[in-house]
This record gives C-alpha cells, structure tokens and sequence, in this order.
C-alpha cells in the first residue's frame, strides 16, 4: 500500500511493532476483566491491537476510531462481527448512542490538545462502572525529541515553514504529568484508578536506528508540510545531531518513558 503524502505510514509505523505492542499489553493487564458490550479504541491505527483486545477481553461490539485513511485501509482486514472501523476525530469522540463499557487508546492521545476537557468527553462516553486505560508517550525531554526541536528550529528551514513556523511537538505540548492525569480521573468520577510513568527499555540494533523509529510516529508532523527533498534534508540532518548527542552505539539502548493510566467510572 503506497503511503498519502502527510498522512500515516502504516509500513513505517510498523517496524517495531514488538516493542510498540508492550505497552498495549501492559494497558490491558490494567482492565478487569467482564462482559464488555461495548468498546471503542480511539486512535486505533491499524487496527491490529483492536483485533487483539477485543479478542483477549471478549468485547461484544468494539468500534476502532481513527482519522488516518491509510491506516484506517490496513484495519479493514480486521473487521468482524464484534469490530468495526470507523473515521472519526478522537479529540471530539464523546459516544453517541448507548454508552460504552471501555474506554481504550493507546499511543494516541497526545496527538489531541487539551487533555483535561478530551478525557472529559472521553468519559461522559461510558457509563457507570465503565473503564478507561489510556497509554502516552512522555519522552518530550529525550534527545530522539529534543534535537527534532533543535533541528526545526534552524534558520535553514525556516523559509519551508513559512510564516507558521514549524509544527510543534505534540508530546511536549499535550501530555501532562501523570500526577495531572491521575488529578483528572478522580475529578471526573473515577473512583478507582492506576496511574504510572513506566520506562521501557528498547534495545535498538544502532543509535540510527532512533530515526527510523521516529519516522513511524513524531515525524510525520514534518513530511505533512515539507517537499521531499526539504524532509530528506531535515532527516540528514536530525541524525546528524542525534548521533552527535547519544553517540554511535551498536546496540543502542532507547529508554522510552510512558504514562499508563487506567481508571473505572463509578460503580
Ligand atoms: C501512534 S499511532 C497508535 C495506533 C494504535 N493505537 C497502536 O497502538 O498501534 C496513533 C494513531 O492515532 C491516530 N490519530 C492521531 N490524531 C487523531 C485524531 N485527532 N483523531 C483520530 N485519530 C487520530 C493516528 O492516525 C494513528 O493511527
């Protein structure tokens, strides 16, 4: 499947999909286990993992919620009885219909601004007794971040990114820390609740290895709004800086933080 311009890159995304997939795992160890009539997963990318979980926790009616069309056409080989895929904006998803059982999102909500009034709507979705488990990147101060920030920021690429500037970085602006998170769940009625930063320790074949990883997921922002040859341009650079911060390891060890957090309305 050849790749919209701006738009996921399923291939690309799925090049460590093992160590992708471990944080899902870990999120739906969170889920007590029950009868689910109905499920969503908000920012189901491939749907892959929305197979998974609907399967593992036996979900009666699971609807994946995704707004990339590429990503969207590798989902539909997933769809069965109990899944569906629909397009939607996960920022202003809040259910409609019959409120949902679970409530799942991994790796996708800090690409939505305004966590506090998302996760609102997100949970006035579900009904009492419902359970939400939400997974986040929090490696906005990591180098594979910090230098894609130095790098955009050069005057080089200034005139590229025009009077907008260049795109910023969603970790950095959206995602809270997970005392916020944790704040947020009880204010909105969730009377149980885990929360927790956890660090997973990637071994990666080579420090370059850190760009690849980033051209699934924190690039794209950069390939939507620049030519290719000014993106080539961006990316030479950016392992340039980032060999020169972590240096050149064979292996290369990739701590990667995320916040998992998991909380039950109610009941
Ligand atoms: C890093 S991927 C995670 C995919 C999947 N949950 C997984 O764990 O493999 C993030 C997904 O969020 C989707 N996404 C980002 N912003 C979105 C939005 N506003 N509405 C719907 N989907 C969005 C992207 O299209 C992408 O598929």
């Amino acid at each position: 499947m050849s790749n919209v311009r701006g738009d996921w890159n399923p291939q690309q995304y799925a090049k460590f999909a093992d160590e992708r997939a471990q944080p899902f795992h870990d999120l739906l160890a969170l889920v007590t286990p029950r009868v689910f009539e109905r499920a969503v997963d908000l920012g189901c990318g491939t749907g892959e993992l929305t197979a998974l979980a609907t399967d593992q926790l036996e979900v009666r009616e699971m609807v994946g919620i995704d707004n990339s069309p590429a990503m969207l056409g590798i989902a539909d080989q997933y769809m069965s009885s109990a899944l569906h895929f629909v397009r939607g904006d996960i920022g202003q998803w809040t259910g409609s219909g019959a409120p949902v059982d679970l409530v799942l999102a991994n790796a996708s909500l800090q690409w939505v601004p305004d966590h506090a009034a998302v996760l609102a709507r997100w949970v006035r979705g579900m009904r009492d007794g419902g359970q939400i488990a939400v997974q986040v990147p929090a490696n906005a101060a990591m180098p594979s971040h910090t230098v894609i920030s130095e790098v955009a920021h050069l005057d080089q690429f200034a005139e590229a990114f025009g009077e907008a500037g260049p795109p910023e970085d969603p970790v950095a602006d959206n995602v809270l820390a997970p005392e916020a998170y944790a704040t947020l769940l009880h204010d909105l009625g969730c009377t149980r609740q885990h929360v927790r930063l956890q660090v997973y320790p990637h071994v990666l074949d080579h420090s370059r290895s850190v760009v690849d990883w980033v051209r699934g997921t924190t690039l794209t922002r950069f390939q939507k709004v620049l030519d290719e040859a000014t993106f080539a341009a961006f990316v030479d650079e950016y392992e340039r800086r980032l060999l020169a911060t972590i240096g050149d390891h064979e292996p290369y060890f990739f701590p990667f933080r995320r916040i998992l957090m998991w909380g039950r309305l109610r009941g």
